[in-house]
């Protein structure tokens, strides 16, 4: 038996990397899916690849938030379950992280995550065993090093929002969030990988795994927590990170400059903005996810 038939799973971010591999699988088990996604010709593609529908949606935008989670609802008879798997990042430590910059990525990353779930609580109090699955980052559990400012203080934010609403919401919808280590996505694209095409060896060293995950990888665990196999489960943020949250050692600060794999990398000469921005030329020389 299909783990989600019948039901109707609305996923953000889902045109591209972890969002898109949920997509994929809830649809797999049975599920109809809503892919929302600022970009909306990569959304169409993904929905027209499993049988979904696509909306265009800016979730740092209230009323296109309000539009396109009516309008998913409206085409699917409801919603049972939301993944929330849009987000931007940046590896900015404090000193280049403009108010600008900072306002930006919590904007998206925490405000876009609020704006869904307010948007989609009366449907999801309509229907049974309703499920909100966000995803937050291993570094907003524990940062291994320096910088990133604005992404960690991002990802903490949607740890602490899981867990007060899944008090708030309880016993009605469960709500837990995902907190992946390196995810080989878009997302990682600009950093992750040598000029022989391999995953920084610099990068796998981090994670007990030896490697970084693939998208399908979090997408079975967020099927997990969408899914009825979960139904005991709220509140929890679940690292799918590799061992990294054991393995790695913690550094002082300002250590990063030196051996430390954990600080995770990348002296690399080049920074990493996924909202589309230019990056200042003296910008941070190193990423965390
Ligand atoms: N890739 C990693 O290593 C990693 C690690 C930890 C956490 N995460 C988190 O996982 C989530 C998914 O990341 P990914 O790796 O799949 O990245 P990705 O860049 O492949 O996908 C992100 C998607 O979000 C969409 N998006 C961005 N801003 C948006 C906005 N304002 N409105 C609507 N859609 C928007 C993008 O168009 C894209 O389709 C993010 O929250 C990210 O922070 C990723």
């Amino acid at each position: 038996m299909a783990r989600l038939a019948g039901r109707k799973i609305l996923i953000t971010g889902g045109a591209s990397g972890i969002g898109r591999a949920t997509a994929v699988l809830c649809a797999r088990e049975g599920a109809s899916v809503a892919v929302l996604d600022r970009s909306a010709e990569a959304a169409n593609t993904v929905a027209a690849g499993i049988g979904g529908k696509a909306f265009m949606v800016d979730v740092a935008d209230p009323a296109s938030v309000n539009a396109a989670v009516e309008q998913a609802a409206a085409a699917m008879g409801g919603l049972d379950g939301v993944v929330n798997a849009a987000g931007i990042f940046s590896s900015e430590g404090l000193t280049d992280t403009t108010p600008e910059l900072f306002n930006r990525i919590l904007t998206v990353n925490v405000t876009g995550t609020f704006l869904v779930i307010q948007a989609a609580e009366r449907f999801l109090r309509a229907a049974d065993s309703a499920t909100i699955v966000n995803i937050g980052s291993g570094v907003g559990l524990k940062p291994t090093g320096p910088g990133s400012t604005a992404y960690v203080a991002s990802k903490g934010g949607v740890i602490a929002m899981t867990r007060v609403l899944a008090m708030e919401l309880a016993p009605k919808i469960r709500v837990n969030v995902v907190c992946p280590g390196m995810v080989d996505t878009a997302m990682t694209e600009s950093f992750i990988r040598n000029n022989q095409g391999e995953i920084r060896p610099e990068i796998a060293r981090l994670y007990a795994l030896g490697r970084a995950a693939s998208a399908e990888e979090l997408a079975n665990a967020i099927l997990f927590l969408t899914s009825a196999e979960s139904s005991f489960v709220t509140g929890i943020a679940l690292p799918v990170d590799g061992g990294r949250t054991y393995h790695c050692r913690t550094r002082p600060p300002r250590d990063f400059r030196g051996q430390d794999p954990c600080a995770v990398l990348l002296i690399l000469g080049r920074a990493a903005r996924t909202d589309g921005s230019r990056h200042p030329a003296r910008g941070a020389r190193h990423a965390r996810l």
